[in-house]
């Protein structure tokens, strides 16, 4: 059975990744993962009892823990997700980001070669490409300009994964998605932390004045295009991955609060990100060419199962906000709300 390591498969795109190769593939998947904050096996439970499943808890920056890992489960495919993934922390901190994002890749780059693994694909993001005007869309070949810390240690892998290419011949892929929503997502993030503001009632901390622009896809549409380039992506290529909706910030927030009946008296406009970026939005023409990949889920209703999903799984949303998020939350809102 061929053996795929899934790294940061406790966190909310790699949960979801692994429950779709459990239910849909015969793979025996590896997950890795350091579970830090954003790092859940909360989220893994219903793959738990799946014998083609098994979790191993390493930092993929620690060379010596990764290469235990390689020798031991020999795996066949790489797919890596694990990342330090949220941009105000990243402008707390960037320390984090430098280490596993950067380090952390190059170490996985080199014990895939030492273990003879036959395809690595590297999970990346849209913003490596920076901020765009109101006009156009970012294509593989635009130029990499990223803005923030996180944005910055993502583009520095992405540029190490396509060294082990040139330089080494080793048989790496890239995909740059643009902002996923759906279940299991850390509650930090715009979506999920509107939503479950918006259900207890609190305040909507909306950054600046609430027009910058994202380009939202459901989790489960990235991830089959993830799984798509892993199968069947030509080595040494990049593929952009996006949903075709763009939307504002505000008007992501207006439709929580409608889908959960809240007034829009919560929402609150806070000072704003430093560095924000002002737009986002993905051309996906090249993986829709080559292989065939579509998203198909719509903006509203994949909100609407989405608002619903945490509306059903509060008890999962209290478990996940540990003492560190909690702490994380008084650092980065104490002063910017009433
Ligand atoms: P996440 O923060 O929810 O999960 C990250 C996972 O990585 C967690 O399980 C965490 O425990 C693990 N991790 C962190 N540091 C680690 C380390 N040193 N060693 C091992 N494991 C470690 O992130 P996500 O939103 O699921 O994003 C996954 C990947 O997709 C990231 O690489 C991110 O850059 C990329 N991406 C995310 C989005 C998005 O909208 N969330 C969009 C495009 C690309
Ligand atoms: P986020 O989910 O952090 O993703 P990213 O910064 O990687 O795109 O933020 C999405 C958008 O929502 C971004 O423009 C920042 C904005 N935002 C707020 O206005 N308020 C918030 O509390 C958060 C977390 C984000």
């Amino acid at each position: 059975m061929t053996k795929v390591l899934i790294t940061g498969g406790a966190g909310f795109i790699g949960s979801n990744f692994i429950r779709l190769l459990c239910r849909e593939r015969d793979y025996a998947v590896l997950n890795l993962d350091a579970l830090t904050y954003a790092g859940n096996l909360e989220s893994l439970k219903d793959v738990e009892g799946d014998p083609k499943y098994s979790f191993l808890r390493a930092d993929i920056a620690d060379a010596e823990a990764v290469e235990e890992v390689f020798a031991s489960a020999k795996p066949d495919l790489v797919v890596h997700f694990a990342a330090e993934s949220h941009v105000d922390r990243s402008v707390l901190d960037a320390t984090a980001f430098v280490r596993t994002n950067v380090l952390g890749t190059q170490v996985l780059l080199d014990a895939s070669r030492r273990h003879a693994v036959r395809r690595f694909v590297h999970v990346s993001t849209d913003e490596v490409y920076g901020s765009l005007g109101a006009e156009g869309k970012f294509s593989e070949v635009s130029p990499i300009r990223p803005n923030s810390p996180y944005s910055a240690s993502k583009a520095g892998s992405d540029f190490l994964v396509r060294a082990a290419f040139h330089t080494h011949g080793f048989e790496t892929l890239i995909t740059r998605c643009s902002n996923n929503y759906g279940p299991y997502q850390f509650p930090e993030k715009l979506i999920p932390l509107m939503i479950l503001n918006a259900i207890e009632g609190k305040e909507l901390p909306v950054y600046g004045d609430g027009r910058n622009v994202r380009d939202w896809i459901h989790v489960e549409d990235h991830n089959r295009a993830v799984l798509r380039v892993l199968e069947e992506g030509r080595p040494g290529e990049v593929y952009n991955i996006g949903g075709n909706s763009e939307r504002e910030n505000l008007e992501v927030v207006n439709a929580i609060l409608e889908a959960v009946g809240a007034s829009s008296d919560l929402i609150r406009f806070v000072k704003d990100r430093p560095g924000h970026d002002r737009r986002y939005a993905i051309d996906a023409t090249k993986i829709r060419e080559e292989l065939g990949w579509e998203p198909s889920r719509g903006f509203e209703e994949g909100l609407a199962a989405t608002v619903e999903w945490y509306r059903e799984n509060l008890s999962w949303c209290e478990r996940v906000r540990s003492g560190a998020y909690r702490e994380y939350y008084d650092r980065q809102y104490g002063d910017r709300l009433s």
